[in-house]
């Protein structure tokens, strides 16, 4: 009984997602929270969209202190939110609910600022002057946009299946930098220093239409999503001969950080936890 009370009065932390079975969030927050001296609880939960609500009601009025929100839950989070950041309006999506002191509930995004962390600080990629393409233009793409503008790129064009898609984010990001939305045959003929995937065709190892040259000599390729084995379009990279062909394993892990310091106060190292997963899965 003694542990049961002592147990209950952890903090309490989750992800919520669907599929969640696979998340690598809670082994991520373990180990920031044995290298910080931290103890708390962290949780992954099989929620679907029409469960949201009252999922995540449920949670903090238990006293639940954070929440990480994955597919297909960050438009709902960024609804449910009583107040949320900047870059979480201007994403809008949330993959990190908190707790503030007067009860509310703030929704940030630390997507974006896990992608730009993971270029910079992990691999030495610096984006001012870089001719940067995305390709796809779903939420995922909405999340990193303001982000990459901010390190003042040469360009930033988006292409995606649905030029009409790269079009409406091109717009509405047209105040933060020099960017353009078209379609994939419109990138025929250029090259670009940094190409980033954000489409979902990696999860079905599948490609978008990629012309031989895109790639300009050194570029760099980073795939967004990330798997046991190189996606398909890390492969594309280094076929590419990609100075370095990378997946989205980083970015999860400075995503998570980011939430961590939101919800403890406190900055967690990043690259001892990226070297674990990353042996986990037989990477170097
Ligand atoms: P997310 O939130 O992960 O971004 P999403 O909003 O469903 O997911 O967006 C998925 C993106 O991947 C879209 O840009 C989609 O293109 P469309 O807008 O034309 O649907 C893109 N996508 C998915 N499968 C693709 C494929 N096989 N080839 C090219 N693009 C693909």
């Amino acid at each position: 009984m003694e542990v049961v009370a002592r147990m209950s009065k952890k903090d309490r932390y989750a992800v919520f997602g669907s599929p969640i079975k696979h998340s690598k969030s809670p082994r991520i927050h373990q180990l920031f929270a044995e290298q910080t001296h931290q103890s708390f609880e962290y949780t992954a939960q099989e929620v679907l969209a029409e469960q949201f609500k009252e999922s995540v009601d449920a949670f903090f009025s238990q006293g639940g202190k954070g929440l990480n929100c994955t597919l297909p839950l960050k438009e709902l989070a960024w609804v449910y939110a009583d107040q949320n950041t900047e870059r979480a309006k201007l994403s809008r999506a949330v993959n990190t609910l908190a707790v503030q002191a007067d009860g509310s509930i703030l929704g940030d995004n630390t997507d974006g600022c896990g992608l730009i962390a993971d270029l910079i600080d992990n691999h030495d990629i610096y984006m001012k002057n870089l001719r940067i393409l995305i390709l796809g233009a779903g939420g995922a793409t909405r999340g990193i946009i303001a982000p990459i503008l901010e390190q003042s790129p040469h360009q930033l064009v988006i292409a995606n299946r649905t030029l009409e898609k790269a079009r409406n984010l091109a717009e509405g990001f047209c105040d933060f930098g020099p960017i353009i939305g078209c379609g994939f045959a419109e990138i025929q003929g250029h090259q670009f220093d940094l190409i980033i995937n954000a489409t979902s065709a990696s999860l079905y190892d599948e490609l978008p239409p990629l012309t031989e040259n895109l790639l300009a000599e050194a570029g760099v390729c980073y795939d967004l999503a990330y798997g046991k084995k190189p996606t398909s379009f890390v492969r594309w990279g280094v076929s590419h001969k990609a100075k370095k062909s990378l997946d989205g394993l980083g970015m999860l892990v400075e995503q998570a950080a980011e939430a961590f310091f939101l919800w403890r106060g406190v900055r967690p190292q990043t690259k001892p936890v990226i070297e674990v997963l990353n042996s986990a899965r037989g990477f170097g």
